[in-house]
């Protein structure tokens, strides 16, 4: 979704401003736009210039070095369209009609079009079709000589989500910033100030950030940066981010996205550790969110979620219940933010995102937390807003993630899911400690049997070379095989586009087995034994319908199948499901890159999805 980057430079510093804004806004690319651009205040003619192109930054590369614009302080925006279509026109920064306020925006202003209908009235002309026009006119017809003032002004006016950056032709080195539900972080550098949505565009120049809370306001001059609540002046505390810029790099991979499939030994290793003392085959006390206390008195976790996060959180719900016996619902958020159901007595929240800026699971934690709910969080990105929300977050500890399609976030998540439901079963007394010594030993064999996995690569390779004309792809298993075929199935719509769907082994004869046939794929996940013998039988049942099948889990070398059979490591049933995801976000990879996908950018989708 849309990006904003935003600088302001010392007198004196070499960085250039522009190299700033541009390399900010291609560290954003991964997001997903449409088209791009950025204005600058330039001093000497005391005018704003903006520069905007559709497509790619290279393409908006091209126009800034033909118009060379000058300036020290600028505003840089990614634009994934949602009113009027990707034009030049639509394209941020919007300058207001008589050029003396430019702005970037992220989010929706859902009453733009009141709001312009009663500035046409004014005499107002608009030049674009979007809704962030109107935040641009509002501010220049309501200037009232102060910028900051005439924010106050105007914000309580705006309905719905915004990320603002704003230049004022009056203050040529001056940011104006503000927010609601959405994210905006605010850094100083030794070369001047900055700002992103989104920490990837600041890896370059710092770790250290402000968040501005809700309903803000922040100034940025190359000296300082100071914050404004109801008026007030706020004293933040900074947040240290501790990711390394070449993580957020391909690093020799062909994909961000093959990178990050390579990264989960590493991030698995880290996030254990963080969280578990291995050698003593203990859990770190102070990073868990439940005292004995409150694990006993837990009745029930909800937990809510999108996409990817969502299926982490059914993987969740089987853990939980499994291990520590904790009732637990996985939620699609989209749908659970409109829930009337009342809260229940010992019920706890959880909300699951890596990047922790999704709307409709920053919504489903808001609804929870105004009904008085304890609300817990499980994210990827320290600082982020659901993170801020939540009464305690376990962060993955992935690293960025860059691809689209998410891969080490996920199975991080669901590393935390088990850790977590170890947890809570020692702390309820369903499991000694000596059990726990003994499961936390198996979890630290995961980053082994994942690189294990993983060298076997060339296998997945070479089968997906034999799928070319396979354009239907089921994923069926039971039990924590089919949370796993729901994301299998997902990672390879999204990046190959091919129909793929993921349905409970059982539960295909009651319907979609009609469409099974020698043209399909059938992509069979046996690795809970309880339910082992059962799916095997609904495989015998696609197999007479002419299905190709192909077989994850762990069977002999001599095994009877006639399939193809990709085996996992000897490991609990309880862990499989993330070794095979492992073999589904290859297959997803390698099928996607024979089709001559964009992997990393797939069509219509964008990273973080910060609009309802
Ligand atoms: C993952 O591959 C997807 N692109 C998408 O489903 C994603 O998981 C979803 O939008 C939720 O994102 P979040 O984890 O940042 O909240």
């Amino acid at each position: 979704m849309c990006g904003i980057v935003g600088f302001t430079k010392k007198k004196y510093r070499s960085a250039c401003c522009l190299e700033v804004l541009l390399n900010g806004l291609e560290n954003l690319e991964y997001r997903g736009y449409d088209s791009a651009g950025i204005a600058v205040s330039d001093m000497e003619h005391q005018e704003l210039k903006l520069c905007r192109a559709v497509g790619r930054i290279s393409n908006l590369r091209r126009v800034v070095e033909e118009e060379k614009p000058e300036g020290s302080c600028g505003i840089g925006h990614t634009r994934w369209a949602t009113h009027g279509k990707p034009s030049v026109e639509n394209c941020h920064p919007h300058l207001a009609e008589k050029k003396t306020v430019a702005v970037v925006h992220n989010g929706i202003i859902e009453n733009y079009q009141a709001l312009k209908l009663q500035l046409q009235k004014e005499g107002v002309h608009f030049a674009s079709q979007t809704d962030t026009e109107v935040v641009a006119q509002l501010l220049e017809k309501q200037y009232c000589g102060d910028m900051k003032k005439t924010l106050e002004r105007v914000l309580p006016q705006l309905e719905g989500s915004f990320a603002l950056a704003i230049l004022d032709r009056n203050q040529p080195d001056t940011i104006y910033c503000a927010r609601r539900r959405s994210p905006l972080l605010l850094a100083k550098g030794e070369d001047g100030a900055y700002l992103a949505s989104d920490i990837s565009a600041l890896l370059d120049y710092t770790r250290d950030v402000w968040y501005i809370d809700e309903d803000s306001i922040a100034v940025l001059t190359p000296e300082e940066i100071m914050f404004w609540k109801d008026g007030e002046q706020q004293f933040p505390q900074s947040v240290h981010i501790n990711w390394d810029s070449s993580a957020a790099r391909k690093n020799g991979f062909d994909h961000f996205m093959l990178k990050e499939i390579f990264d989960q030994p590493t991030a698995l290793r880290d996030t254990l550790n963080h969280y578990v003392d291995v050698e003593k085959g203990i859990i770190r006390r102070e990073t868990m969110p439940f005292t004995m206390e409150q694990a006993k008195a837990l009745k029930r976790l909800t937990i809510a979620a999108c996409g990817t996060a969502y299926h982490a959180a059914v993987m969740g719900q089987s853990l939980l219940e499994q291990v520590a016996g904790v009732p637990a619902m996985a939620a699609v958020a989209s749908e659970y933010r409109y829930s009337t159901m009342p809260p229940m007595e010992g019920e706890v929240f959880m909300a699951v995102s890596q990047s922790g800026e999704t709307a409709d699971t920053l919504a489903a934690l808001t609804h929870k937390k105004a009904q008085g709910l304890r609300c817990l969080a499980l994210s990827n990105v320290i600082g982020s807003t659901i993170a801020r929300e939540a009464d305690h977050v376990m962060y993955t500890l992935a690293g960025p993630e860059i691809a689209v399609a998410s891969t080490k976030a996920y199975l991080t998540q669901v590393l935390l899911f088990e850790i977590l439901a170890l947890d809570l079963a020692n702390l309820r007394g369903v499991l000694s400690d000596e059990e726990l010594k003994v499961r936390i030993a198996e979890l630290a064999q995961l980053p082994e049997q994942v690189e294990a996995i993983l060298a076997s690569k060339k296998t997945v390779e070479d089968f997906v070379q034999t799928q070319k004309n396979c354009h239907d792809i089921f994923f069926i298993g039971r039990l924590m095989d089919y949370a796993s075929s729901l994301e299998a199935a997902l990672k390879l719509k999204e990046i190959s586009y091919l129909h793929s769907e993921a349905y409970a082994a059982g539960e295909l004869k009651h319907g979609t087995i009609a469409l099974v046939d020698e043209s399909c794929l059938v992509v069979v996940t046996a690795t809970q034994s309880v339910v082992l013998e059962k799916t095997l039988a609904n495989m015998e049942e696609v197999r007479a319908r002419g299905a190709e099948l192909l077989l994850l889990g762990h069977f002999p070398v001599d095994h009877p199948h006639d399939c193809t059979v990709w085996n996992i490591p000897a490991c609990s049933d309880q862990l499989a499901p993330i070794l095979t995801t492992v073999y589904a976000q290859l297959f997803a990879y390698y099928m996607a890159k024979m089709h001559g996908c964009d992997i990393d950018k797939p069509r219509n989708l964008a990273k973080s999805v910060t609009v309802e």
